[in-house]
């Protein structure tokens, strides 16, 4: 039987670099990238077009039956494709934000979105680098190394706010503030799976860390650990 691919946890509250570093790394590595925030990111989408309420527990639950998602590099970009539809743009939405932060407190769709976060890993070859809230601590508990990236809340916001405006999505750095504020505080504060460190995982603070040194940082990690695997 060949091996287990080597599973990589990188967690984090909103616009702690997560999506750039797990990018770089996933380049470099030649691992495969599953941005777990996109799955539930999907999940509110489709809500939304079916007219679904975000609380809706028995609609969510049938819903969760006819997800299907696949990741491709396209270009520089991971793009994420529900029912082979390109939905990467619009799944970035700010209405789409907060209905993914809604829904992803739904205990039966936690408990829904497992088995495929773990199947989308599972099925890489060398390896897969998972990024979201509760990787290191619910989705791969075994995970062979696992992160918690960290930075300030204004420098979160400045990230996110100059991220959407290279993507043309019109929004307001106090928006972005805001928004984030309410998001963290209800990922934090949920009864399952809340946003909260692996007892085990390596904590990186990138407010005054450049993107390459905190890649560097994290790589040296996983190197060092696939040695001792
Ligand atoms: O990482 P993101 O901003 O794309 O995530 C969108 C929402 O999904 C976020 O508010 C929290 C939720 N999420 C989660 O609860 N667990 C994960 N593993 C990933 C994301």
């Amino acid at each position: 039987m060949s091996p287990r691919p080597f599973i990589v946890a990188i967690d984090g509250p909103a616009g702690a670099g997560k999506s750039s570093v797990s990018k770089l790394l996933a380049r470099r590595l030649g691992f495969a990238l599953v941005d777990t925030g996109a799955i539930y990111r999907c999940v509110a989408l489709m809500a939304t077009r079916e007219g679904i309420a975000f609380d809706d527990d028995a609609k969510l639950g049938e819903l969760l039956g006819r997800v299907r998602i696949h990741f491709q590099v396209v270009g520089e970009e991971n793009h994420v494709f529900l029912s082979g539809e390109d939905v990467s743009g619009e799944i970035r939405t700010p209405a789409i934000s907060m209905g993914a932060s809604q829904v992803s407190g739904r205990p039966v769709v936690r408990a829904g979105l497992l088995a495929l976060q773990r199947r989308l890993a599972l099925e890489a070859q060398a390896g897969a680098i998972l990024e979201g809230r509760d990787i290191g601590t619910v989705v791969f508990p075994d995970a062979d190394a696992k992160f918690f990236l960290a930075a300030d809340p204004e420098v979160r916001a400045r990230r996110r706010f100059e991220e959407l405006f290279q993507k043309g999505v019109d929004s307001s750095l106090e928006a972005v503030l805001t928004d984030q504020t309410q998001r963290d505080t209800a990922d934090s504060a949920r009864t399952v799976a809340p946003l909260k460190a692996a007892d085990d995982a390596m904590h990186v603070d990138s407010s005054s860390m450049p993107l390459s040194d905190v890649v560097r940082t994290l790589e040296q990690e996983i190197e060092r650990r696939r040695g001792q695997r």
